[in-house]
């Protein structure tokens, strides 16, 4: 178990390593969240101090932010910035496709928000993120939703043919509270053979604020396997 971890901790930095050599100066960027971003803020901290980069960053959480205010990148936000050059995140899934699913880790909605605002989105990840068809694995769709709402989606939810499960969170008890103050919706749809379909119809229930599928979104991706990081790049 220790080794795994170790492969999977370097791939992860591998990864990353490769995604900010795509920052130069005077970029405004986007920075998602989680375990591998985690990586990227680091050397992009080093980057800017060692090369004397004017960069700005829009993190996607707080856990981000507070990432970057300890690795000295200077931050903004997209009412100054409503462009951005490009996006760094993780994903929890990946297709063939280059469609995701993230989530994870609760700031799908921010996440999506500055991929959309960016011209390129960047995409980090270790090697077990991969899969032929999204939902492999028991992955669920992450999907954010108003309180108010949470029990009229879970039901249309079970209408699509999902099993909704509200994510209850370490650290408090109840429902996991993200940092736009709703409630988070795991969907289980077995194998998604349709992912823009299905991303359609959640988007169409009222409460739901954001799913975790993006759909078309990925340019690129560096994948971080046992010796290398692989390069993958959307067929245009
Ligand atoms: C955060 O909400 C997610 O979208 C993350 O990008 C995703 O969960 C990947 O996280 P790790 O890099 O920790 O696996």
């Amino acid at each position: 178990m220790k080794h795994e971890n170790n492969w999977v901790e370097k791939a992860k930095k591998n990864a990353a390593l490769e995604a900010v050599k795509h920052v130069e100066d005077n970029c405004v960027i986007g920075l998602g969240s989680g375990s591998t971003i985690a990586y990227a803020v680091e050397e992009l901290g080093k980057k800017i101090k060692l090369e004397n980069l004017r960069v700005k960053a829009v993190p996607t959480s707080y856990q981000t932010l507070m990432l970057a205010v300890r690795y000295g990148i200077p931050t903004t936000i997209l009412d100054e910035n409503p462009r951005l050059d490009l996006t760094i995140d993780g994903a929890d899934q990946i297709d063939e496709a280059l469609n995701l699913i993230k989530g994870m880790g609760g700031a799908l909605a921010r996440e999506k928000i500055v991929a959309s605002a960016s011209e390129t989105l960047i995409i980090i990840a270790d090697e077990r993120k991969k899969a032929k068809i999204l939902g492999e694995n028991s992955q669920p769709v992450p999907i954010e939703v108003l309180p108010f709402a949470v029990s009229h989606v879970t039901l249309k939810i079970k209408a699509l043919g999902g099993k909704p499960q509200i994510r209850e969170g370490a650290g408090k008890v109840g429902p996991v509270v993200t940092d736009n103050g709703n409630f988070i919706i795991d969907a289980y749809f077995g194998l998604i053979k349709n992912p823009a379909e299905l991303e359609r119809k959640i988007k169409a229930i009222p409460g739901v604020v954001e799913t975790g599928l993006f759909v078309g979104m990925t340019d690129i991706v560096y994948l971080g396997k046992h010796y290398k990081v692989e390069k993958l790049e959307r067929k245009k």
